[in-house]
Formats: structure tokens, sequence, C-alpha cells
């Protein structure tokens, strides 16, 4: 959601400060306090709002300047999702194996590019969406070895669809960007033992993650899908200003 919209914040003070930037919180919406005096407008296909009213931003709250070389809807999009990438880079080693599940998604799609980048030429990334415009799409971006047309929530499928493309191996790194519930089984299924999964994804049940995981007898690490990482806000927007693809892939899907 843009915001604020129409209204500009100083920071750190007038008296410090000597002009107005535009600035994005960081923190999520669901745990900053609004009070909206009007919705202007529903972009339900970029999931954002305009509104007018107020947003009480504390002093510990993270926020960022909005760029001057990027749309602001596109960079508040990216915004939105900046925790996924960077916790991308920190994860995946070249030469692994990623798993991104939703891969074809806001945050999915820049968990992808991420994982490339880390993974590298020896790496493997595949990408996992139940529909076949977004495998489509993932594999014109090139950044995919596999894109695999799989429900995040069937979970033997997607166990038996990764298992085929690394040969039995699974993932090392599996990243759960999804926007339904139940998927956490086919996450567990789909890593390798020993391997790491990141649940960015706001629908993970700890309870299916944890049971699951204990159910099957599969030694992963689960890391909850902490949205914040030192930097990523730089990060995540570096990440278009590096890719003339994502770039205009986000341009066009949030501008
Ligand atoms: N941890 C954090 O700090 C944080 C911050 C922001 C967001 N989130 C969460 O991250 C998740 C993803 O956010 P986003 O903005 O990237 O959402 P998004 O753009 O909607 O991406 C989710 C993707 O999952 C796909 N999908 C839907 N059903 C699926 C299924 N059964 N199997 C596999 N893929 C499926 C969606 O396809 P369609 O769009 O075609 O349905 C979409 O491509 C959400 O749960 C959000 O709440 C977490």
């Amino acid at each position: 959601m843009p915001w604020p919209p129409k209204c500009w914040a100083s920071w750190p003070s007038a008296a410090r400060c000597t002009t107005r930037e535009r600035i994005a919180t960081l923190v999520s919406l669901s745990l900053t306090p609004l009070h909206l005096e009007r919705i202007q407008a529903v972009h339900l296909e970029r999931d954002q709002i305009d509104v007018e009213g107020q947003a009480v931003l504390f002093q510990t709250g993270l926020f960022a300047k909005l760029p001057h070389d990027i749309p602001e809807t596109t960079a508040l999009a990216i915004l939105d999702v900046a925790g996924a990438p960077a916790q991308t880079a920190r994860l995946v080693q070249p030469g692994q194996t990623v798993l991104v599940i939703g891969g074809g998604g806001k945050s999915g799609t820049l968990c992808v590019y991420e994982a490339r980048k880390r993974a590298g030429p020896t790496g493997c990334v595949i990408g996992v969406s139940p529909f076949a415009k977004d495998c489509e799409r993932m594999r014109q971006l090139g950044w995919v070895d596999h894109a695999l047309q799989v429900d995040a929530t069937d979970a033997v499928a997607v166990m038996n669809a990764v298992a085929t493309v690394t040969h039995g191996r699974l993932a090392d790194v599996t990243i759960n960007c999804v926007n339904i519930q139940h998927s956490e089984m086919g996450s567990i299924l789909a890593t390798r033992e020993g391997g790491k999964i990141y649940f960015f994804s706001m629908a993970t049940s700890f309870t299916a993650a944890a049971l699951g995981a204990e159910g099957v007898g599969k030694d992963v690490e689960m890391l909850v899908g902490n949205g914040y990482a030192r930097g990523h806000a730089d990060h995540a927007l570096n990440l278009l200003r590096e890719s003339p693809a994502l770039r205009s892939l986000f341009e066009r899907l949030y501008a």
C-alpha cells in the first residue's frame, strides 16, 4: 500500500533536514497504527490502495527514503518484500540447489533472481507455481533451471517433481514465498536432509512446519520469515538497478 500517498514526511526534524523527503515505512502495516480518512482508489492488480490519513511511525520504526530513479509504486512493491531477497542472499552458497516455492510471485521472482546470482552457474534454481503462465514467465526470464508446474499444497507432488529434476538429491535451500496455506509439508519433503527452509510466507503455520518435519523424520533447519535484514531496502532496490529484465517486469506489473 503506498503510504503516505499524498503527505510529505520530514525526518529527523525540520531543523536538521532542509529538504523534505518522501519515505516509506518498512514496518508492516499490520502493526502500524493508521487513521484512515478516505480510500481514494483500490489497485487490485498491484495489491495497493491510495488513502488519505495518518500513520503513526515510532522512533524505532524502520523507514526508507523513496528513490528518485524508480517509480514510486514499483519501489513500494519492492520494499514490501525486501527481506526475502536479502535473506536469500545470506542463505544460498555457490553450487547449491535452491527451490523457490511461489517463484512466480513478487517476492518469489526477487528470490529466484537472487538465488541465481548466489548459486552461480554450477548451482540449480527451481521455481514452483501451479500456474502455466507463471512457469512460462519464469522460463522466459531465464533465471531458473526448472520451472515446475505443481501445486505447493500437494506435498508429495512437490517432492516428486523436485526429486525428478535433482536426480533424488532434493533442494539444499528452499524459500517459501506463497500466499496460501498448507504448503509447509511440500517445502519439507522437497528439501534434503540437513538442508534449510526459509518460510517467508505469512501463511506459514509454525505447528504444521514443526510437527510436519518431526512426523516425517526430516532433520532440516527451518527459519521464520523475518522480513528485516540489515540493508534490505537498498539491497532489493539495487536488484532492479542491476537487472533491466527485473526492472522492466516490476515496472510493467507495479508502476
Ligand atoms: N515475512 C515477511 O516479512 C513478509 C513480508 C511481506 C510479505 N510476506 C508474505 O509473503 C508471501 C508472498 O508475498 P508476495 O507479495 O510475494 O505474494 P504474491 O506476489 O501473491 O506471490 C505469491 C505467489 O504464490 C503463488 N501461489 C498461489 N497458490 C499457489 C500454490 N498452490 N502453489 C504454489 N504457488 C502458489 C501465487 O500465484 P497467483 O498470484 O497466480 O495466485 C503467487 O505467484 C505472502 O504470504 C505475504 O504475506 C511476508
